[in-house]
């Protein structure tokens, strides 16, 4: 079994290549003069093959990149290939929410299938059962929560762990468990054209508490800053976030800091400075569980 690395997850690709004891393989890449990219597998492979590729912006980019690189390496010998994306970019556009609009995740999952892979791990997938709808391979979604949690372990005084909205619940609930904590969620709306969040007043009890924020992902951070000012006007004593995919849009994380968070805390699925926590134990398994 060779680990297949493209320059967006060379990381990520690294550590999964070492706890599954595994050769590293390093794409080559490069772009033509006409901007058309170029990928290759620079040996010939055999047997199950992981190939691991995240894509954070620029996300078109990124996944072309990942056809490509599916392509080549089903071409390069791989007898099953198990595509690793971290990160899977539109994901948020699960339906139709406008007349005339794409399901984006749908197209996108199929297009993966229909390069060649023939299982896929994702981590933290916007909503889980896009992959069920859209995917007839093998597939696994992992929810790095108890990492994120494990980070905060100990750090907290009388925490409560909220969710931005209804959306993300889950993922609070299952940080509660993990922390012996309450969860509750908040209510949040977006103009769909200008994309400002409002946070509506609730009556959630936040009065000295440690609030621990968690979310999928932190883009332009207007979510958890709207969220963060809501439950410091609440009487929060402390506010911390965690999420799995930082994307930190330009200053988001300026923005966190000056609502209030204290902390924000991220896993690898996306480099940023507050990718702290790792998620490659947790592919590792996924991805032995899918080839299995
Ligand atoms: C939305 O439903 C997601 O779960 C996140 O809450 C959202 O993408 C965060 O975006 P932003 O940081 O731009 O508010």
């Amino acid at each position: 079994m060779t680990v297949i690395a493209t320059s967006s997850s060379l990381g990520l690709a690294a550590k999964l290549s070492r706890l599954l004891s595994r050769e590293l393989l390093v794409a080559d890449e490069k772009v033509f003069p006409d901007g058309e990219k170029y990928l290759r597998i620079p040996r010939k492979l055999e047997g199950d093959v992981i190939l691991v590729h995240s894509l954070h912006q620029p996300q078109d980019e990124r996944f072309l990149q990942l056809l490509l690189a599916v392509d080549a390496a089903k071409g390069a010998g791989a007898s099953r290939l198990a595509v690793v994306v971290p990160y899977f970019a539109y994901a948020r556009q699960d339906k139709r929410f406008l007349e005339g609009e794409p399901v984006s995740v749908g197209a996108l999952l199929r297009a993966v299938e229909a390069a060649g892979a023939d299982a896929l791990v994702v981590v933290d997938i916007h909503k889980p059962s896009s992959l069920d709808e859209w995917l007839t391979i093998p597939h696994r979604n992992v929810l790095p929560i108890k990492e994120l949690v494990g980070y905060f372990q100990g750090k907290l005084r009388d925490p409560i762990v909220l969710a931005p909205d209804k959306g993300a619940f889950h993922r609070a609930q299952l940080a509660a468990q993990s922390l012996g904590a309450e969860c509750d969620y908040l209510e949040k709306s977006r103009d769909r054209v200008t994309g400002e969040v409002r946070i509506a007043p609730k009556s959630v009890n936040v009065d000295g508490k440690d609030v621990l924020f968690v979310d999928d992902i932190i883009s332009t951070g207007g979510t958890l800053a709207a969220a963060a000012k809501e439950v410091l006007t609440l009487g929060a004593r402390r506010v911390y976030a965690a999420c799995t995919h930082a994307l930190l849009v330009s200053s988001a994380l300026d923005k966190l800091y000056a609502a209030g968070i204290e902390e924000v805390v991220a896993t690898d699925t996306v480099p940023s400075p507050v990718s702290k926590v790792s998620v490659a134990k947790s592919v590792a398994e996924a991805t032995r569980e899918v080839l299995s």
